[in-house]
This record gives structure tokens, C-alpha cells and sequence, in this order.
């Protein structure tokens, strides 16, 4: 079946977008307004674009009354935040800070968390986080006639738990992290830990056997 997206409901292009492009990471985004009011959210529009600089990208829906969501606002007021991945121990706690707030509301005290102060941003992290981010507003990309924004954050600093990382050979045990990411509709997540290894092809070993097929 095929799908003309430009013609298509928002939230029906959603629904398709946001059911196939799986597994999805989970930005764990912690900002502050001026006056220092902390909030937390989850993300899933999110990734790593670049590492020269680098970067991270975050896509923001509008508030479903109209506005943006606090996350983005404070994000806009104060160009500083940070990013927590989220995992399977933190699960519960995560879910608990989508929960759709008035912005002086303040998730990580709701949520039973602990926020962890940062080497150089002001917003804090969450404290039980294997891997967190300090990120500084890079670029902000508001599409014409859409309530939604996408954030280009620069990684300034990153904090992983010395448990999971040799520091001489910046060796990260990745599925010791027990990250988990979002899947399809209402509520669906996976954990990582489900891998397969493959080596990366060269062009010279291909070609050679290839050539020893022919000759064969
Ligand atoms: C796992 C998960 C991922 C989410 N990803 C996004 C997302 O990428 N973009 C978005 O606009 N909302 C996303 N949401 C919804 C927001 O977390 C939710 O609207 C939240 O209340 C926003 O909080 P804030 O207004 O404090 O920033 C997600 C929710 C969950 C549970």
C-alpha cells in the first residue's frame, strides 16, 4: 500500500512515521525556564546527526492546545539542556515524566528522581542515568505553517558511568547499558539486548574472491 504523506492528516502521517521507524532512542530531556524551574520529558524524535560538531537533533510537537511544550520553550529561553538515556530501570520513572504538566510542575521531585548537577550547563540530569549529555542550542528549525520544531543541540559534555566505560581505550559496554527505546503505538518499548554482529565488507577482499570465482 502506498501512502501520499503531503496529502495526508498530521496525525495520520504520524501514526505511519512513528510505527515503522523502529526502534526509536529515548532523549530524556532536562531543561529550565529563567527562573530555574526544572522539567523533564522523554523524547524519541532523537538522535546523533554528527560528531564534527557534535551533535544531536530533537523533533518537538506542538502542545496539543496550541504552543510549544515546555521542553522546547525552555530550551528557546535558555539555549541549555541536557539528555539522559533511559534505561530499563528508569523505565517506569521516564513514563511518569510525560505526563502532560502545567510547566511549573516539576517531574524529577515527582518522579522520585535524583537530578545530578552538570559539569557545564546549568540544567542538572537524572542521577540513574547510565549516559548522560550537556548540550548548548546550535540551530532551531521551525518548518513554515507547523506547530512543530526540531532542535540541533551541541553536545558540550558527557558523562558516562564509570561502570560501563574503559577510560584508556574509550571502550563503552554498550548492551551493559540496558538502554531501552520506543517502538510502535501506545506504550510499546524494546530492550537492546537482542544483537547480531556483522563485519564491514572491503571492496579489495571482494573483489579478490570474485576474481578467484572467475578463474575457477
Ligand atoms: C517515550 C516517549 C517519547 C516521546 N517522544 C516525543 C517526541 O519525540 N516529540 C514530542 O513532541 N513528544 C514526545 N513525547 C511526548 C512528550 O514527552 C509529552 O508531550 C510531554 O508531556 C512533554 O513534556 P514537556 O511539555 O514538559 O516538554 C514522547 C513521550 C514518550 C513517553
Amino acid at each position: 500500500m502506498d501512502f501520499a504523506l503531503a496529502e495526508m492528516a498530521t496525525q495520520d502521517r504520524y501514526k505511519l512515521m512513528a510505527s515503522t521507524i523502529l526502534p526509536r532512542p529515548i532523549a530524556w530531556v532536562v531543561s529550565q525556564d529563567k527562573a530555574g524551574t526544572l522539567n523533564a520529558a522523554p523524547y524519541s524524535f532523537f538522535n546523533m546527526v554528527s560528531a564534527d560538531p557534535p551533535l544531536i537533533v530533537l523533533g518537538f510537537l506542538g502542545r496539543a492546545g496550541g504552543g510549544l511544550k515546555d521542553s522546547a520553550a525552555n530550551i528557546a529561553e535558555t539555549q541549555e539542556f541536557t539528555i539522559s538515556l533511559v534505561s530499563e530501570d528508569d523505565a517506569a520513572a521516564m513514563n511518569f515524566t510525560c505526563i502532560d504538566a502545567p510547566p511549573e510542575f516539576d517531574e524529577i521531585a515527582a518522579a522520585g528522581l535524583e537530578p545530578r548537577p552538570s559539569a557545564v550547563v546549568a540544567p542538572p540530569q537524572i542521577a540513574s542515568a547510565p549516559v548522560s549529555f550537556e548540550c548548548r542550542l546550535y540551530e532551531t528549525i521551525v518548518p513554515t505553517g507547523s506547530s512543530s520544531s526540531i532542535v540541533l543541540g551541541e553536545v558540550v559534555h558527557m558523562r558516562i558511568d564509570d561502570r560501563f566505560v574503559d577510560a584508556d581505550r574509550l571502550h563503552v559496554d554498550g548492551p551493559a547499558l540496558g538502554l531501552i527505546g520506543r517502538m510502535h503505538g501506545a506504550g510499546w518499548y524494546t530492550r537492546t539486548g537482542d544483537l547480531f554482529q556483522m563485519s564491514r565488507p572491503v571492496f579489495a577482499d571482494y573483489a579478490a574472491a570474485k576474481h578467484q570465482g572467475d578463474d575457477s
